[in-house]
């Protein structure tokens, strides 16, 4: 037996004693196993119902009218602006609100104001002190380096003789003209209408007033430069 007459036959014998892998064309077909039923969906009445779904609170629904106001944060508060520096105090007028020495003198002269209230060549007026040898408002004049004081109310019609003009030891009272030596307290108007003059000098940086040198004239009235008259008193 040749080889191949050898396979043949084995091939043979193992188709004839083994379980066939595929029917053979032509012959009965293999009996296939039942199929098992289906089982059968249960009615659709009898499913229980899928639980509905919960309803979404109506406040959840709806759309809210309006966003939460965002939380109002406090202001903050603004920082307080850089102080303004203190002005400096404004330069006083020389000696407007400086205090005087209390009491006299050692020659008992009393203060009146600070010296450099009268610079040279003008004046100033100022109301005399208590305890001073007269009442009312007095002129200081700085002349030629000396100081001279007279009362302050014209002769002629109680004119600020002190706001005159000056003129050389003369002040012309502003009213009517009237012209006084500041040095004397005489009245080139009228002989007889004098000013009160006093005492003064200059020491530790103020004008002190002393006695009384010469008596002026209560008298008031008299002629104007104009011409025309005021009645005496
Ligand atoms: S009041 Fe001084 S001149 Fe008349």
């Amino acid at each position: 037996m040749g080889f191949r007459s050898l396979l043949k036959e084995t091939a043979k014998s193992l188709l004839g004693r083994g379980e066939p892998s595929s029917p053979r064309a032509g012959g009965p077909a293999p009996v296939s196993a039942p199929q098992r039923p289906a089982p059968a969906a249960p009615p659709a009445a009898a499913r229980p119902a899928a639980p509905a779904a919960p309803a979404a609170p109506a406040a959840a629904a709806a759309a809210p009218e309006a966003a939460p106001a965002a939380p109002v944060r406090p202001a903050a508060t603004p920082a307080a602006p850089p102080s303004t520096p203190a002005r400096p105090a404004p330069a006083r007028r020389s000696g407007a609100s400086v205090a005087l020495p209390d009491g006299p003198d050692a020659d008992g002269y009393l203060a009146i104001a600070p010296a450099d209230r009268v610079s040279q060549g003008k004046s100033g007026t100022f109301p005399l002190p208590a305890g001073a040898s007269g009442t009312g408002i007095v002129a200081i004049f700085r002349h030629e380096g000396r100081l001279y004081c007279i009362d302050n109310a014209c002769t002629h019609e109680d004119g600020p003789v002190g706001e005159g003009e000056i003129n050389g030891c003369r002040v012309m009272c502003p009213y009517h003209d009237w012209e006084f030596d500041f040095t004397t307290g005489a009245c080139t108007n009228d002989p007889e209408r004098p000013l009160a003059t006093y005492s003064v000098r200059e020491h530790d940086g103020f004008l002190w007033v002393g006695p009384r040198l010469t008596e002026g004239t209560l008298s008031r009235g008299g002629e104007h430069n104009d011409g025309m008259e005021t009645i005496v008193r």
